[in-house]
Parts: C-alpha cells; structure tokens; sequence
C-alpha cells in the first residue's frame, strides 16, 4: 500500500490484502506483559509457556484464530520473544508441495518457534506431513514414484508449531486436533483501542486530543490494525491541512474524508450492508451471492465484513442465509419493515441477535 497517496482509499477498504509495511512493524506490541487487550488469550498462553519453561519442554502447539488485524502475527513474534527463541515464518498458501515444508522442518533447530500463517490454506499433501511433524517429531519422505516410491523416515527437533486462521472452521478435523491450545482473538473494546492509539501515537511522535483519539477509537472495528491506521491517516490530514495537532474537529473532518462512517463501516461494509438491505430486501441470502453483488470474493466478505457486521448488530447468521437487522436499516437511514423477523426472533434494534453459525 502506498503511503504516500493517503486519499487512495483501498487503503481502507482493502485491509484484507497484506499490507504491514514498516509503518505496521513499529508498532507491534513486544510482549505478553505489555500487550494490550485479549486479557483471556494472555492470561492462557502465559501459562502454557511458563508451565513448559518450568518443565525444561517445548510448549504445545498452538492455533490462533480471529479476524484479520487483531495481532495474531504480533502474538506469534512475542510467543518466541518470550520463549527467548528464533522464529521461523511461512504461510499456507507458501506450502504447496510437502517438500516445501519437508524443507522448513528439517532446517528446525530444537525449541524454534514455527509460524504458520492462514494455516487454513496449506495443501493437503503438506497438511498430512504436517500430523506427523506436530506429533512425533518425524516427516516421511517420499523418494521417487510409482510401486519403486519408498519412504524415508526423518527425525525433526522439537518445535513448537504457532499457527493463524481466519477461518478456524476450515480447518480439517486431524489438524485442530493436533494443536494442545487454541487462542481465540476477539475484537477490541473501543478503551483499549483508545489504549493502543495512545501508546501508537507516542511512537509515531504525534500529538493527538484525548476525544479525538476516543473518537478515532470508536471507528476501528474493534481492530488494531485499523485503529494504526486511521491514526496514520488522520496524522496526514491534521498536518497538511492544520497545524499537525490532531484535535477532535480535526479528526472527524479527516474520518468524514475517508469515508469512513460513525460506525467504522467502510465502502465495502456499507456496499455489503446495502446490498443486502436494497439488493435482497434484508435478506436471507447467502453469503456467495451477496459477494457477487458487491463485486468481491466470497471469502473476504465472509472473513472480513461478516464477522465485525454481525459483532456489530447489523447483520445475522440465520440457517436460510444472512439477514438484515433492524439496526442495518436505520444505519443506512431506512425504515426496516415492520414484520421484520430473524429466524424466530423478532428484531429489536441493534441488540446483539442470537448467531447460528451455518456457513453456505
Ligand atoms: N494488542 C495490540 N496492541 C497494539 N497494537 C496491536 C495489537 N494487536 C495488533 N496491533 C497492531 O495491529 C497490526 C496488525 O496486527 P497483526 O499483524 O498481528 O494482526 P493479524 O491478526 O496477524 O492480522 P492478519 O490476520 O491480517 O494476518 C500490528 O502491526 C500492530 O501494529
Ligand atoms: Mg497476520
């Protein structure tokens, strides 16, 4: 992404696409300690790795799972930081043959720290190996092909295997099961967001209002990520168009340029919310075809928009297909219909709605 261009607002809306630039590095947090948020995630890793530091072992494996920017890849660099550790990265889509990770683990040195990003997406053929990897610290390698194929057992050290999903429900069974703890990253409250901004802003050297740091807060999805990088964005517009101080006018007018609402919904929420509400009535439909009529992948708004939409009140999981709440109606100024119904619950405004989580 183009730091230099802050009007481009793909910036923004294409968050799913990888964009930790250096800008990001900086300003990921460095320990368990000074993490902030996902106490229930912290308080768990802490013991696994300390009961494992006492008993002279390497910990168990273990999966991270959430939405994207909620500081999965952050954790996985501090879970190695505190096991004093090196850490060795891939991601899934990296390991296409079995030979690619053959490769990584036999490079392992004991106790390294192995992260698998978007683990999901790892081949099968990788997958299977990866079992035997997790578990007896051995890998299969197959040497030629046909009835002459034979298999050569090979010893890995003991490593601990960190791997990040989005979709924790695309993983296979034997996979899940093979990792001792799995951390579910939630979205943040906007007053630890507001803590983060702080702490973000005094790296970055920028001075900014505490209410417009809450408001700025206020508008990040429960997401750190967005939270740094609206930060970013507003820091260009207090500079280039005010004094470089971010006050809270300030901010609200550089939040309004970019198009980002009072909710934090940006254009690919708002055209996923609106599609549903005036494409399909409110819905149900499923989530296939509402990508279609926004023009993206299926995955990104079920991995991107959904879950923060449905965090958010504005759209329900339902077994027919997403729905529409009454809130996703009024946010975009219209009256929802008065037999409004989700499943068999009547809608109320942006009440957080039951979730039958039934992907399509
Ligand atoms: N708890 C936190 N405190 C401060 N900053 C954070 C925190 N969590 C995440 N961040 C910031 O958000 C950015 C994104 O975090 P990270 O890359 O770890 O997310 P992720 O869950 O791995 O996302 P993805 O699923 O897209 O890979 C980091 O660069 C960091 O600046
Ligand atoms: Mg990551």
């Amino acid at each position: 992404m183009d730091e230099d261009f802050p009007n481009d607002e793909s910036d923004l809306t294409a968050r799913y696409l990888s964009t930790d630039g250096d800008a990001e590095t900086g300003l990921r947090p460095t320990s368990l300690d000074t993490f902030i948020g996902q106490p229930r995630v912290r308080e768990q890793l802490a013991l696994v790795l300390h009961g494992a530091r006492r008993r002279g072992a390497t910990p168990d494996h273990v999966l991270l799972s959430g939405p994207p920017g909620l500081g999965k890849t952050s954790m996985a660099m501090i879970i190695a930081g505190e096991l004093g550790t090196a850490l060795r990265i891939t991601s899934g889509p990296a390991l296409e043959r079995a030979g690619d990770l053959a490769a990584m683990l036999s490079n392992l040195v004991e106790g390294d720290v192995l992260f698998i990003d978007e683990i999901h997406r790892m081949a099968r053929p990788a997958e299977e190996m990866l079992y035997l990897a997790m578990e007896d610290f051995r890998v299969d390698v197959v040497v030629g092909k046909g009835p002459g194929a034979t298999s050569i057992p090979l010893d890995i050290a003991p490593f601990t295997l960190v791997g990040a999903t989005t979709r924790s429900g695309a993983l296979t069974g034997p996979l899940r099961d093979r990792f001792g703890f799995t951390g579910h990253m939630d979205f943040y409250e906007p007053v630890e967001l507001l803590e983060i901004l702080t702490r973000s802003a005094r790296i970055l050297g920028v001075r900014i209002d505490p209410d417009a740091a809450a408001e700025v807060a206020g508008r990040s999805r429960g997401t750190p990520r967005i939270a740094n990088r609206l930060l970013r964005r507003v820091r260009d517009y207090a500079e280039v168009r005010a004094d470089g101080i971010i006050t809270h006018p300030i901010a609200m007018a550089a939040l309004e340029v970019y198009d980002v609402d009072a909710l934090g919904l940006d254009r690919l929420d708002r055209a996923v919310l609106g599609a549903l509400v005036r494409g399909f009535g409110g819905g149900p439909v499923g989530v296939s075809t509402l990508a279609v009529a926004v023009g993206e992948e299926a995955a990104t708004v079920e991995e991107v928009c959904e879950p923060f939409l449905v965090r958010a009140g504005l759209v329900a999981r339902t077994p027919r297909g997403r729905v529409a709440t009454a809130g996703a109606w009024e946010h975009l100024g219209l009256v929802p219909p008065p037999d409004l119904v989700i499943g068999a619950i009547e809608v109320r405004g942006r009440e957080p709605q039951p979730v039958i989580d039934l992907s399509d």
